[in-house]
């Protein structure tokens, strides 16, 4: 049974289908102990609460308070800014690329997204009228409350803040997630009165989208949480029932045979929507950050984009070196109907597309594509979600959340740390002066 929100099609990556490039079911059942015993010491982490991912979809209260404290904010504002990097960043991002429409009322805030200290970034919103940043109301989000790019931006945009509306009031504008009791950002919110949506204990930035950390800027812009909550919930609920026959197990099972057995290293991820553009960031992070470690260890995770990148990576895909796994998504209705007129029907050469819906197109050139790489022997899968909407986006998020910490248990690393991000951190601040 899969989730209603999400179904993983694998059988283009098995060799009874594709051949030698293929994980043969021997491998698999052969894994089956190793999988059982990923299970079990998740599921310690799980109920032990180390690790608090798992649980993000049922945090009633959390969600509530969110609810509330973003109706307060679409009371008084009319703009959000959303200050983060990493895992602070790409969920509120994916989020809000994949779910927010024009056609929202005039509660719904328009948001917008800073990460990089890129001063000509940066410049577009210091710009804004003193008018417009009265309306504004920030989110700045990091879990340890110093990491450089984030205050960067944070200091240089609370100073513009305070010269529209001063110093009184600025506090009002200002809306905080991040670890309770340490670090600068905590201080900073606790000396000058901003509102502490507390970052998750327990879950890292990356696992941390269905939190404060990716569901506040979502409900400001007047994205139904819930919905997505419950997506994420249809995963927990079908894992919880199968185990490691889950889909999210057998992908990680699939890719980790790939990666060990085949050599296959490179994992792209391909989905055939738009707005699923970002997840495939959020995915690029999650997969390295968390499956790259013990210098030898680590699938290169690709963004691509269908059909875009059929006329830019798919030559290499189908032609180049037999080193990737790619996963498709795909969706089997879009939100729009858009046909193409009849008008040259009888044309010799694009008469075919009279009539043809532009839904359906993409879908064809997603099973040609498929259907052309396996025929090669190339490996590949899809992920298939009835639309794109916040119930599918919440199990995708979970899903590969699970995913991903069933394949770190299979190449026996630590998903859940990243100390090659610290490393570089502590470098940099070294040459930007910071006192020890
Ligand atoms: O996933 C992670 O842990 C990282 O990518 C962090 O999210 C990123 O480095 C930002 O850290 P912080 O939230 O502490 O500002």
């Amino acid at each position: 049974m899969s989730s209603p929100f999400l179904r993983y099609d694998a059988s283009n990556m098995w060799s009874k289908r594709i051949g030698s490039a293929g994980v043969a079911e021997s491998a698999f059942e052969r894994l089956l102990p190793r999988l059982e015993k990923a299970k079990n010491h998740l599921e310690q982490l799980r109920t032990s609460g180390k690790q608090g991912f798992f649980d993000l979809p049922f945090e009633k209260k959390m969600t509530q308070t969110i609810e509330q404290i973003a109706r307060e904010v679409q009371k008084s504002f009319s703009y959000l800014i959303v200050i983060g990097i990493g895992g602070s960043d790409l969920g509120a991002r994916t989020l809000y690329q994949s779910l927010h429409t024009n056609k929202q009322n005039q509660h719904h805030l328009c948001v917008d997204f800073v990460n990089n200290p890129d001063p000509d970034s940066l410049g577009n919103l210091l710009d804004r009228s003193s008018d417009e940043w009265k309306k504004t109301a920030i989110h700045v989000v990091s879990k340890s409350g110093s990491t450089l790019e984030t205050m960067a931006n944070f200091l240089v945009l609370r100073e513009r803040l305070i010269r529209a509306v001063g110093v009184k009031k600025h506090a009002a504008h200002i809306f905080v997630t991040t670890d309770i009791g340490q670090g600068s950002l905590f201080e900073l919110a606790t000396e000058h009165g901003y509102f502490i949506l507390p970052h998750p204990k327990h879950v890292g930035g990356r696992f941390a989208v269905l939190s404060s950390v990716g569901l506040f800027s979502a409900a400001c812009a007047g994205i139904p949480i819930c919905r997505i909550l419950n997506g994420a919930k249809s995963i927990e609920k079908t894992y919880a029932k199968e185990g490691i026959e889950h889909d999210s197990a057998c992908f990680a099972g699939l890719h980790y045979l790939a990666y060990a057995k085949k050599h296959q290293h490179i994992h792209v991820l391909m989905p055939y929507i738009d707005r699923l553009s970002m997840f495939t960031f959020w995915y690029r992070q999650l997969w390295a950050e968390s499956l790259g470690k013990k210098y030898t260890i680590g699938p290169t995770p690709v963004a691509a984009l269908g059909a875009i990148d059929q006329h830019s990576q798919i030559q290499l895909y189908q032609d180049g070196p037999m080193d990737k796994v790619i996963t498709f998504i795909r969706c089997e209705k879009n939100t729009r109907c858009i046909s193409i007129p009849k008008t040259f029907r009888t044309h010799a050469h694009i008469g075919y597309l009279a009539g043809r819906e532009l839904g359906d197109i993409l879908r064809a050139e997603q099973e040609g594509t498929a259907e052309a790489l396996a025929n090669d022997g190339r490996p590949n899968g899809t992920l298939f979600i009835p639309s794109l909407s916040p119930e599918s986006l919440g199990a995708l998020f979970q899903f590969y959340e699970h995913a991903t910490v069933y394949l770190a248990e299979l190449f026996g690393v630590n998903a859940f740390d990243q100390p090659g991000v610290e490393a570089g951190k502590k470098e940099i601040r070294k040459r930007l002066g910071e006192k020890k």
